[in-house]
């Protein structure tokens, strides 16, 4: 279910907050052309000791990663990009939100070479509540395989959170959506399983967790490395393994993991009901340690996170 923005607050500019409405950009900025941008989803929640953002160190490396990996300079340091993304999500009045801080190429020469053109920098948040999406949640999603192949990681570093790598993962979503699906789960060139449009993927086979290593062409996922570290935590084995399609239609569970989605269960693949067609127990037990984790119950992890 999609909901209209919600204009709340203010967004923070190259430095500066604006209002909601008066956040905009040129339309012949480079970024809007040629994808010269990258970004982050990061989530505040709202805990009993106030609202707090969930994992900001490692979603500000990564912005800085996947700006340096097409060399963009961020014209701020981490810590001043850390303290907008606090100053934002204070400002945008909400107890828990979606942050998004994205680096772009701005508006003053439009050609390819993008670098006469400053890197503007933009945070803003929005109202995307925990468990909006509740394909996944309640029932289990019923995904697709996309005939779209994930971007190969010679053609663009998919390392990089970038602008770029969305229009594939839109072309797989649609497809998985007007095919009456809840969402897409995409293989590489190789025919290994990569990933979702917007998530990471695992399986349980056995008791034992698996997941596509990074070099399956996968965005390292923040939700993901969070899973693996709670599930660790939890005394389950988790392994990184190249897997195939047909080792998710013979799994005893699947599930995705992502900051919008946050661990989501996929109970059916191509009509094929994985499992007993129910979020699996291991599915359920992490999803119940995560949304533990992201309301600052697990002391082992409460460095995770950052309160406001
Ligand atoms: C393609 C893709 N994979 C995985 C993820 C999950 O990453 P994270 O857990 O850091 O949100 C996302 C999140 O936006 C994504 O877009």
């Amino acid at each position: 279910m999609f909901f209209a923005m919600k204009e709340v607050g203010k967004i923070w500019m190259n430095g500066k907050l604006v209002p909601f409405k008066d956040a905009k950009v040129h339309v012949l900025t480079h970024a809007l052309h040629y994808s010269t941008a990258v970004f982050e989803g990061i989530r505040c929640y709202k805990t009993r000791k106030g609202s707090a953002i969930f994992r900001l160190s490692e979603h500000v490396d990564r912005l800085f990663k996947s700006a340096e990996l097409y060399s963009m300079k961020i014209p701020y340091s981490k810590k001043k990009i850390s303290q907008a993304i606090i100053k934002t999500t204070k400002a945008s009045t909400l107890k828990e939100c979606y942050i998004r801080p994205i680096a772009y190429y701005g508006y003053n020469v439009l050609g390819l070479t993008p670098t006469k053109n400053k890197i503007d920098v933009a945070i803003a948040c929005w109202e995307w509540k925990t468990g909006e999406s509740r394909a996944g949640r309640v029932n289990g999603a019923r995904c697709k395989v996309s005939k779209w192949l994930r971007i190969d990681s010679r053609s663009q570093p998919m390392l990089s959170k970038a602008a770029s790598n969305y229009a594939n993962a839109v072309l797989a979503r649609m497809e998985a959506l007007n095919g009456g699906y809840d969402e897409a789960i995409m293989l590489n060139y190789r025919g290994d399983v990569a990933e979702g449009s917007a998530e990471n993927i695992f399986l349980v086979k056995n008791n034992k967790i698996f997941t596509p290593p990074l070099s399956s062409d996968i965005l390292p996922g923040i939700t993901r490395d969070s899973a693996i570290k709670i599930a660790k935590k939890e005394g389950l084995v988790v392994k990184e393994k190249k897997l195939k399609r047909r080792d998710l239609y013979v799994a005893d569970e699947v599930f995705m993991t992502g900051t919008a989605a946050e661990v989501k269960s996929v109970t059916e693949i191509d009509n094929k009901i994985i499992g007993n067609g129910k979020p699996g127990k291991i599915t359920r037990k992490l999803q119940k340690a995560f949304k533990a984790t992201t309301l600052g119950k697990d002391k082992k992890f409460s460095r995770w996170l950052t309160y406001i």
